[in-house]
């Protein structure tokens, strides 16, 4: 026997809104949770499960969330006036009227949902040929959720609102978790009977469950025992509380990939960061963005990256700040190393305490151990630039670049004033300002000639 044609999977995601309890002037749904927006990290848990299409009902003011989405493959629904969660997904359904299967309903404050809880709203409403299927979940403090009302079977017969319970109803436990999956045209049904009397006076998303149930339709429920991952986002509390757990599930995941981490608590990673085998990571290190660690790297204490590549066997010492930029094998930055947008470090490198790089690529071997700014630079490879060398490559108006090629020895305090080359093999003498180039392998001096005028100090305090 065939089994019966797999049924369309359609998702539309609530995130209209003007995020009152946030306090905020852009939407809650733009605001970041480890690394990316919350609307970013309900739209990365909808892939892999095979839906169609995903609408999104967005406020009209917001550019911004319009800007974020542009790129994914979602289709925007504006809600002009904010008068509910019925009445956006009455907004949005022109879209999906013609369509036949499966809707998932989703708001787009509840970014912790885990894959598999929508896979099983999904598979549950196809299974039992469901009209509706929601998620719910019993919580010691139930506040401000909708709480579920079940019937002598244990049937789930309504949801009422914080806004409109009664005392005794108060005390319900059990709560609407806040995702549903409708067979499409029940939904389009029941959207028709919705109406504003409660005390929001809102079109109440939540009441499409009742209408459903009088007039005799299937109506399911799962409940999920993990609480934390139906957490709606309503306020910075909330928030706060979304991160810390978020953090401790991604710090638990690193260490069972064998990374050592030595205080959990103290470490923030970001949900977007890769690390690998056998790395160890110190307290108080944040890595954020797209950050990608090799094996057997070591980060030591307070050192911050942001979208940064490390190879295998790299040292970062202590305080080190490295961001948009990539460090090549066993090569090794800090203590106070401060690396910004585009650097480029070489393999079994040295980038020494209170060295700052900018937009600079450096090969092989070289070495800038200490006190220097390297800014717009092209460091060749085994070059060796010395305490307090500076490039100077801004002349008021544009930037210039600095060319230290293979070999290349830079003194200490050596000022390179941009655009300057120092060729292969040449050498800098210590203190120069250089502002033309150096040919491969000569010395380059260029300071005050060094006059000791005789018996000075004597005479001059005879004087006084
Ligand atoms: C909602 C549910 C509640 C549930 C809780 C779970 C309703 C009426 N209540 O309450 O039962 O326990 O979620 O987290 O659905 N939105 C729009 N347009 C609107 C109104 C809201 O797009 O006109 C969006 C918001 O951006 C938000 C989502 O819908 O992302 C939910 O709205 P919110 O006001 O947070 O609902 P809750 O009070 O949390
Ligand atoms: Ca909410």
């Amino acid at each position: 026997m065939s089994s019966p044609p797999r049924q369309q999977r359609y998702a539309l995601i609530l995130a209209a809104g003007k995020s009152t309890r946030f306090k905020s002037q852009k939407s809650k749904v733009l605001h970041h949770l480890s690394g990316k927006p919350l609307i970013q990290h309900i739209l990365d848990k909808l892939e892999d499960l095979d839906i169609q299409k995903t609408f999104v009902v967005i406020d009209p003011q917001d550019r911004e969330v319009q800007n974020t989405l542009e790129g994914h493959n979602s289709h925007l629904v504006v809600q002009e006036e904010r008068l509910g969660t019925g009445h956006a997904v009455m907004v949005a359904a022109d879209q999906f009227r013609q369509l036949k299967g499966n809707i998932l309903v989703l708001y787009g404050d509840t970014p912790l949902i885990r894959r598999e809880t929508l896979e099983s709203l999904f598979e549950t409403c196809e299974k039992k040929s469901a009209d509706q299927v929601l998620l719910t979940a019993e919580l010691d403090d139930p506040h401000g959720y909708g709480r579920i009302i079940r019937g002598p079977e244990g049937e789930v017969i309504d949801i009422i609102e914080e806004r409109d319970i009664n005392v005794e109803q108060k005390s319900i436990r059990e709560i609407n978790a806040g995702f549903n999956c409708f067979k499409i045209s029940s939904l389009l049904e029941a959207l028709s009977f919705l109406s504003r009397e409660n005390a929001a006076e809102e079109y109440y998303l939540t009441d499409v469950l009742r209408m459903l149930q009088q007039r005799g339709k299937i109506v399911q429920d799962i409940s999920t025992t993990l609480v934390e991952e139906i957490l709606g986002i309503n306020n910075r509390i909330d928030l706060s509380r979304a991160e810390s757990w978020l953090r401790s599930q991604t710090v638990r995941k690193w260490l069972l990939e064998g990374v050592t981490i030595i205080d959990p608590s103290s470490v923030y990673i970001d949900d977007t960061v890769t690390l690998s085998p056998d790395t160890t990571i110190f307290p108080g290190v944040f890595l954020e963005g797209k950050t990608q660690v090799g094996t057997n790297c070591v980060i030591h204490r307070f050192c911050h990256l942001k979208d940064t590549v490390l190879e295998e066997g790299v040292h970062v010492d202590q305080c080190s700040v490295i961001r948009n930029s990539s460090v090549g094998k066993n090569t090794q930055i800090g203590p106070f190393a401060h690396l910004r947008d585009s650097v480029f470090v070489g393999s079994d490198c040295r980038i020494g305490n209170f060295v700052e790089i900018k937009n600079c690529e450096i090969g092989n071997g070289s070495k800038a151990a200490h006190l220097s700014y390297l800014g717009d630079a092209e460091i060749g490879n085994q070059v060796n630039v010395g305490a307090g060398t500076i490039t100077c490559n801004y002349d008021g108006v544009k930037k210039h670049k600095t060319t230290l090629e293979d070999g290349a020895f830079i003194g200490s305090n050596t000022q390179l004033v941009a655009p300057v080359t120092v060729k292969k093999g040449a050498y800098v003498a210590a203190g120069s300002s250089i502002t033309e180039d150096v040919p491969a392998y000569a010395l380059g001096i260029a300071r005050g000639k060094q006059v000791n005028k005789k018996d000075w100090t004597k005479n001059n305090q005879k004087k006084s």
